[in-house]
């Protein structure tokens, strides 16, 4: 891939969309708007609050993100969406129960106005959950027509210049990649056919796709991770990333892991149990929608410990993730985890991790930041899998012939990386050899 050579300045603004507007989505809408009137602090985004080194560590050159690249600005940002009940955005967050009441009555107007347009919605993808405000289609083409119409309605409804979509609706039950995915033809085929294949969060990217906007799935889901709409990506010059948010016991499983293996320390097994209460929880309850998130959470240790590298170390691992549905505890997950790890000569050890997280507070800033550079990435024009952006994501996509990268680190490495190569910098390797000349 050749550098950009011009990275288009943000004009005017950028138009969110956000399939889903349950707590994730609420959530990051309420917090741009709360930071950007100064009532709250931009926490957890790596574009408002991170810094990059530039050149060398004598020089001291460490600008914020947000000043070395070209990134839209929070008070650009417009935000529309689709969902299958009514509510509108503050109705949504008050259900939701993540921001407390006093805060979300500073941007209860704010909020009220925006309202979801119905749904491209099937019960047989996600089974714990109906609603009324959904879209009437005899096909999923033409359901996908529809919220292409939705799109440029936005579009000229806000006067955006650019759109981005984030998938933040609910998980949908496990699908495996068929016939129907490996082309555009036949992707399209099926649609009108109305395969059972095509889950409505791939008409939404479609849709994306084929209006040039940018997409990004937050959700365990295919969806867009499938060859007929990578292609299709490519073809309209549209950068798209996924998929599953890495937040709350992920994020720690691809800090620790690392370390662990940095050090040679052996793993026996990792059991990981979490409690939750929110609609994701109860969608979760439904076994196919489990086994969708189960897949992208297993993933993780077997491509950051390589077992058959080190068959000793890693080679016998049990590795096991439960998720059970607790309405007491609402949005505030616990995430348990017991890791029975081994040292020298093989003496066991454990290691017990108790986090009481916030889902939609973790995954909110990630929302924020993938959409900014996922439009920095069109204005640069950069198109299919954004791979730098495997920070942000459980089972990140990446090219077919290689695996995807899972340590936090590496990730961040690549990502800061890949701004300082659009920009013409010098790239780090972390040598630094030439200080001991
Ligand atoms: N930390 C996190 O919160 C986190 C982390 C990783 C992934 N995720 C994923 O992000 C997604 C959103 O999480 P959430 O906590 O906001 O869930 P949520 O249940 O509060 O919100 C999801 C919303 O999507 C809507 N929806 C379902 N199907 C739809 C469709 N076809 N079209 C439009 N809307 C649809 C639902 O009605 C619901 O309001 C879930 O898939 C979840 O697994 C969340």
């Amino acid at each position: 891939m050749r550098r950009p050579k011009k990275i288009a300045p943000p004009k005017g603004k950028l138009g969110v969309l956000l399939p889903g507007m349950g707590a994730v989505a609420t959530t990051f809408i309420a917090g741009t708007e709360l930071v950007r009137r100064g009532e709250a602090q931009p926490i957890g985004s790596l574009t408002q609050m991170g810094t990059i080194r530039l050149g060398p560590r004598t020089r001291m050159r460490s600008p914020r993100i947000r000043d070395f690249v070209p990134l839209d600005r929070l008070e650009n940002l417009v935000f529309g969406g689709w969902d299958i009940f009514p509510d509108n955005a503050y109705e949504a967050a008050r259900k939701a129960g993540v921001l407390d009441r006093e805060q979300l009555e500073k941007v209860r107007g704010f909020l009220e106005t925006i309202r979801p347009m119905p749904a491209a919605f099937d019960r047989n993808y996600v089974r714990k959950l109906d609603g009324p405000n959904v879209k009437r289609g005899k096909t999923k083409y033409e359901l996908a027509l529809q919220i292409r119409e939705d799109i440029e309605q936005f579009r000229k409804a806000t006067g955006a210049s650019r759109l981005v979509m984030v998938w933040c609706g609910s998980t949908e039950v496990f699908l495996k990649p068929q016939k129907v995915h490996q082309s555009v033809t036949a992707f399209e085929r099926a649609m009108k056919e109305n395969h059972e294949a095509i889950a409505p969060s791939m008409l939404y990217a479609w849709a994306a796709i084929t209006s040039g906007v940018p997409f990004a799935n937050g959700a365990p889901n295919l969806t867009v991770d499938i060859p007929a709409l990578v292609e299709l990506a490519r073809k309209h010059n549209v950068p798209i990333a996924g998929k599953d948010f890495k937040t709350g016991q992920t994020l720690l499983k691809t800090v620790l892991a690392p370390g662990f293996k940095a050090r040679m320390l052996g793993l026996a097994g990792w059991y990981s149990t979490n409690i939750l209460g929110n609609r994701d929880g109860e969608v979760l309850d439904d076994p196919e929608s489990f086994k969708t998130k189960e897949e992208s959470k297993l993933g993780v240790l077997e491509y950051i410990l390589q077992p058959k590298l080190y068959p000793n170390l890693y080679g016998n691992i049990y590795h096991k993730v439960r998720i059970n549905y607790y309405p007491p505890r609402g949005d505030n997950k616990e995430g348990w985890d017991n890791i029975d790890i081994f040292g020298w000569l093989g003496y066991p050890m454990q290691i017990k991790v108790d986090f009481l997280c916030r889902d939609s507070i973790l995954a909110a800033p990630i929302v924020l930041d993938l959409v900014l550079f996922l439009d920095l990435a069109q204005r640069a024009g950069l198109r299919g899998i954004q791979e730098w952006l495997s920070f942000y994501f459980k089972s990140p996509m990446c090219a077919p012939e290689i695996y995807p990268e899972h340590d936090l680190f590496i990730q961040l490495m690549k990502l800061k990386n890949t701004l300082r190569w659009m920009m013409g910098e010098e790239l780090i390797t972390h040598l630094g050899t030439e200080y001991y000349d």
